[in-house]
This record gives structure tokens, C-alpha cells and sequence, in this order.
């Protein structure tokens, strides 16, 4: 018997009011984030640490009783363990060494790659014995795409220029990149569902800066090669894809990668996300800028979500993480009025 509301959803049942998390909800709005965050190391440091790592993930759950944890780490723990130097700059984002073509054939030369995990998948294992026998675990990675372009560009840019560019001029070099990702992602994944992870997320959060074949080569092919690697391992556990500004393109992205569920960015009309529902379960895709307006653009937003899709498999969520500056109250209000299902009764 499930009796995870999460997992209920994913498997495709019609759960109403729907479960709720929402994504980076471990971070920085949060008052006991921020103090636990400024007597520790540095960011990176924290993702290792697994007695801070645990902490954190269960700061929400605490507070407003999601039904579901995501482990706290980052999508760039994989390239740091393929032995690419990271660091995050306070106040900016994460920095890396741009990878050169002629480094892709080399990554991983040690054979370190599970080892300098091996603190993540403890704390998953800490999580699943702590966590109340109702709240799901979801574990994640990066999509390849996605920690190819941090690779690429060695930090974030606004439209991920330098990694297009790359794959139109060495396309060969990419796909090399993305197939290597694929694999050790999939190992990845494979490793916090043995470690207790009840669901993962892959994270495309730039899938949106695409064209249609671009797409299709450097989105949808690598995360359909982890999905098919996971499920040979682990059959039942399910994977919600989040291909953020996929816009059309979300039609055909359960079948093309075999991902359970999609993750809507809040950019997707919900009469799309409507027919999405269809084939199975969507999470979303509340604007992360409601939450923090908070008021009638919170209300009406949530209820919009909860009338479209509350009637099918829906997880609700943001369309994108929460930001620093959101006021707790907001997210309190929200997760009234979702676990209270207004729009419907
Ligand atoms: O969702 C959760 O609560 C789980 C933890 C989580 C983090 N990052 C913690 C984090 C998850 C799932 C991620 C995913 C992630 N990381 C993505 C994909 C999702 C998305 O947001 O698009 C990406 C692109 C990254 C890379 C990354 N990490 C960037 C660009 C930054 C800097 C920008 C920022 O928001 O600070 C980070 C830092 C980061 N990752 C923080 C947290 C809590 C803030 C670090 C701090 O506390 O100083």
C-alpha cells in the first residue's frame, strides 16, 4: 500500500487537494537556513556535510509539512566529481574552469566519481530513516544540457550563448559531453534510489533557449538515456522531468525521454497543462513572483492551479525556485489554501 500522496500522483491517481512542495524550498527565504548557513563553511562545503545537509532538508518539512523532501546538494556536485574545479561566489552564482574539447575525453580519469558522493547518498539514507513514513524523498540531478552549459560557460549566462555556440561549432565535443552526464547522472540517480530516494527530478532549467532540433539532440536524447539506465535498476521509482521554457515542446517530452511525470514551468498555459494531464501526472506551476506579492496575485494564482488541474494527477508547485526575498507568511497562506482545496469546495 502507498500511503505517500506524492507517489500516489505520480503513479497517476487524482489526489485532491493535491500534495504540495515546492522547488528550493531548502534555502535562503528561510530565517533557521540562513543562521545555520552563516556559522558553516561555504556552500559547497555544506552540500558534504551531511549533518547539515540533513538538517536543511527537513527545515521545511518542519515548518509547513510538505509531502515531500528534496535532498539539499546542488545539480554542479557532478562535474565537481568528474574533477572539474567549483566554487560559488557569494552573492553570484557558481564559477568553473570552461571546459576545453580536448578535457571531455579525460573527465573522471581518477574513477573518483562515487567516492566524492559518497556524502550524498548518506544523507539521503539519514533522510529516509528521519523523515515522517508519509513524506516523500525526491533526489535530483542536473539535466546534461543544463550542467553542460555551467561546464561550457564556466557560470551562468542569460541565454546560455556560449554552450549554443559550442555545440553548432563541436558537435561531436557536445555530444560527447552530454553522453558521459547521461551516464554518470543515471549512476547517480541509480545510487540515491538504492540510498532510500522515493522519486528524482532531472533539472533542465535551460531546455527553454533551444531550437527544435537543438532540443531534441542536447535535451531530450541524454535524459531519455538516463531515464532508460534508471528504470533498468529501479523499474517503479518515478522521474519527473523539469524542462524549464520547453514551451510546445512539452507535448512530446513524456514519450520522447520516458520520463513519469513533467514539471511545468509557469510560463505553460494551464489549458495546456490540462491536456498534458491526459498522459499522466504534471507538478507546477505557480509564478514564484505571486508568492511573493502574496495576496490576491497569490490567491487567484493558486486557485487557477487547483481549478485547471486539480480535477487530474497534479503535484503541486512553483514554475521555478523560490527566491530569497519571499515572506514566510506567503508560503503559509499558499499551503493554507492548497491544503484547504478552495477552489473546489
Ligand atoms: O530545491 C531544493 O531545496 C534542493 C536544493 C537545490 C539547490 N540547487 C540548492 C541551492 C537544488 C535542487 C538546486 C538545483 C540547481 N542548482 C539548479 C536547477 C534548478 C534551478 O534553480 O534552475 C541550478 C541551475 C543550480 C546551480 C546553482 N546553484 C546556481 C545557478 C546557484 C546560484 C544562484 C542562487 O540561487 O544562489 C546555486 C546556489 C544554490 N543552490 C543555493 C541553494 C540553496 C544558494 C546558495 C547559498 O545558500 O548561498
Amino acid at each position: 500500500m502507498q500511503d505517500k500522496k506524492l507517489l500516489k500522483v505520480l503513479g497517476g491517481e487524482s489526489v485532491f487537494p493535491p500534495p504540495l512542495w515546492m522547488m528550493r524550498q531548502a534555502g535562503r527565504y528561510l530565517p533557521e537556513y540562513r543562521a545555520m548557513r552563516e556559522k558553516a563553511g561555504s556552500f559547497l562545503d555544506l552540500c558534504y556535510d551531511p549533518d547539515f545537509a540533513v538538517e536543511v532538508t527537513l527545515q521545511p518539512i518542519r515548518r509547513f509539512g510538505f509531502d515531500a523532501a528534496i535532498l539539499f546538494s546542488d545539480i554542479l556536485v557532478v562535474p565537481h566529481a568528474l574533477g572539474r574545479d567549483l566554487r560559488f561566489v557569494e552573492g553570484e552564482g557558481p564559477r568553473l574552469t570552461p571546459i576545453e574539447v580536448s578535457e571531455i575525453g579525460r573527465l573522471d580519469e581518477a574513477g573518483n566519481f562515487h567516492a566524492h558522493l559518497a556524502p550524498v547518498y548518506e544523507t539521503v539514507r539519514r533522510l529516509r530513516a528521519e523523515l515522517p513514513e508519509e513524506t516523500a524523498l525526491i533526489g535530483f540531478c542536473g539535466a546534461p544540457w543544463t550542467v553542460a552549459t555551467y561546464m561550457i560557460a564556466g557560470r551562468g549566462t542569460p541565454d546560455q550563448a556560449p554552450s549554443r555556440l559550442f555545440g553548432f561549432r563541436e558537435p561531436e565535443a557536445l555530444a560527447a559531453l552530454l553522453s558521459k552526464l547521461a551516464k554518470v547522472s543515471a549512476d547517480y540517480l541509480i545510487r540515491q534510489i538504492d540510498a532510500g530516494a522515493d522519486a528524482v527530478q532531472i533539472f533542465d532549467s535551460w531546455a527553454g533557449v533551444l531550437d527544435e532540433a537543438s532540443f531534441e539532440a542536447w535535451c531530450v536524447k541524454p535524459v531519455a538515456e538516463i531515464a532508460r539506465r534508471v528504470r533498468e535498476k529501479h523499474p517503479a521509482t518515478p522521474i519527473i522531468g523539469f524542462p524549464r521554457g520547453a514551451g510546445s515542446l512539452y507535448a512530446g517530452y513524456r514519450k520522447s525521454t520516458g520520463v513519469t511525470a513533467l514539471g511545468l514551468d509557469w510560463s505553460v498555459p494551464l489549458s495546456q497543462a490540462r491536456a498534458l494531464q491526459a498522459d499522466g501526472a504534471v507538478q507546477g506551476n505557480l509564478d514564484p513572483l505571486r508568492l511573493v506579492a502574496g495576496g490576491r496575485a497569490l490567491d487567484e494564482g493558486v486557485d487557477a492551479i487547483l481549478e485547471t488541474l486539480g480535477g487530474g494527477p497534479l503535484v503541486f508547485n512553483l514554475g521555478h525556485g523560490i527566491t530569497p526575498e519571499c515572506p514566510i507568511e506567503n508560503v503559509e497562506r499558499m499551503v493554507r489554501r492548497v491544503r484547504r482545496g478552495s477552489a473546489i469546495a
